[in-house]
């Protein structure tokens, strides 16, 4: 074991720095072809044309990696998309359109839920199943349509890093495959989204480069009870996934929400007790995040902010702040993540849990 850990303390860190090439694996073949959409397979275009609607179900990580996906493929392709809770769905009666886009994310592909939600949609309408998997020959890659197969590479951690970063770079590409599909973009703007890509892995080293300054944050944050996550637009769903980490492997509770929505109850908890982790984003409506900055502030919330440069502004008044070396524009859900990841991993450790093997969770529920 200490000899695969090499460097690292915990498989969880070390799958942490990984990510930088996990996710240049993950989008080669993506980039060799031009992000078409037979990367997905010999009929996606033809499916990509014809659906009228996209349907993503998941869970855990892999539903945040959804939420993520659907500002993107609104925003590129003007379809409509639904997010919905793999075991929720299931149990819920919907009607689904004749050729809607079904996505189902696992990173296992074995996920009980989620095989039964893939399933379900199959009964509900003539559907297209798209698989966006990590486990070539899992059950879910055989029941798909269409498939995209993230590299991340064997996943030990419990909580999920480089397997959720992974998922986000392959739905990036289907956004653009399903714009390019429906020509639902001016050609430059879509090649300038292409261009974001392989950038990324780059992107993702420097911001890894941030380590000591998150362990800075995760010395004081190991004494508090409770936390709150704030984003706006692709960054909500990360702030989902932030407190996500923390509850996981810190076991300190942590809730994520839109900015928008502090005002409908999480400001009642906040006092000088109360951390509050904000991640702003150039192109996430820095401006109406600094007003729920200002919220925070009035009440003594102590906010510790990861700030994209562009949005210094918010800066102001804050307990501590951390800038991200570069603003990476669509990606931004993407390196943002990262000092998440950071975070919660140097505040178990801090903390002494048993960061690879969180009490009560496991890797892949195969069982309902
Ligand atoms: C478990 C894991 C999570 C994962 C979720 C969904 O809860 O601990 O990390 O996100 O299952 O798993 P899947 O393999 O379907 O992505």
């Amino acid at each position: 074991d200490a000899a695969e850990l090499g460097q690292y303390r915990h498989y969880m860190q070390k799958e942490i720095f990984e990510q930088p090439t996990a996710l240049a694996s993950t989008l080669a073949r993506a980039l060799e072809l031009g992000c078409v959409p037979a990367t997905f397979g010999p009929t996606a275009e033809a499916v990509f044309q014809a659906a009228p609607a996209v349907r993503i179900v998941a869970c855990g990580s892999s539903y945040h990696a959804g939420l993520v996906a659907r500002y993107w493929i609104e925003e590129w392709t003007g379809l409509p998309v639904s997010v919905e809770i793999a075991s929720e769905y299931r149990y819920r009666s919907s009607v689904e359109q004749d050729g809607t886009l079904v996505v189902a994310i696992s990173q296992s592909g074995e996920t009980a839920d989620l095989l039964a939600a893939a399933r379900s949609a199959r009964e509900r309408g003539k559907v297209q199943l798209l698989a966006l998997c990590n486990v070539p020959h899992s059950t879910l890659t055989r029941e798909a349509d269409l498939l995209f197969l993230t590299q991340a590479g064997l996943e030990i951690g419990v909580a999920s890093t480089k397997a959720f970063t992974t998922q986000l770079a392959a739905l990036f590409v289907l956004g653009v495959a399903l714009a390019g599909a429906r020509q639902s973009l001016p050609a430059p703007r879509l090649a300038e989204l292409i261009d974001w890509l392989p950038r990324l892995p780059a992107l993702a080293r420097d911001v890894l480069a941030l380590e000591p300054q998150l362990e800075a944050w995760a010395h004081e944050l190991s004494h508090d009870h409770n936390a709150l996550f704030l984003g706006r637009h692709t960054l909500f769903p990360i702030a989902l996934e932030g407190a996500l980490k923390l509850k996981e492997i810190a076991y300190i509770h942590a809730e994520g929400y839109a900015g928008g929505e502090l005002k409908h109850g999480p400001l009642a908890l906040v006092d000088e007790t109360m951390p509050v982790i904000v991640c702003a984003g150039a192109d996430a409506v820095p401006d109406k995040l600094a007003s729920n900055l200002r919220e925070v502030m009035a009440r003594g919330g102590r906010v510790y902010l990861l700030a994209e440069p562009g949005c210094e502004a918010l800066a102001d008044g804050t307990h501590r702040t951390v800038l991200l070396p570069q603003a990476a524009g669509p990606l931004a859900a993407l390196t943002m993540t990262l000092p998440l990841q950071l975070l919660a991993y140097h505040t178990a450790c801090r903390k002494g849990t048993d960061v690879d093997k969180p009490r009560n969770l496991a890797k892949s529920v195969t069982v309902e």
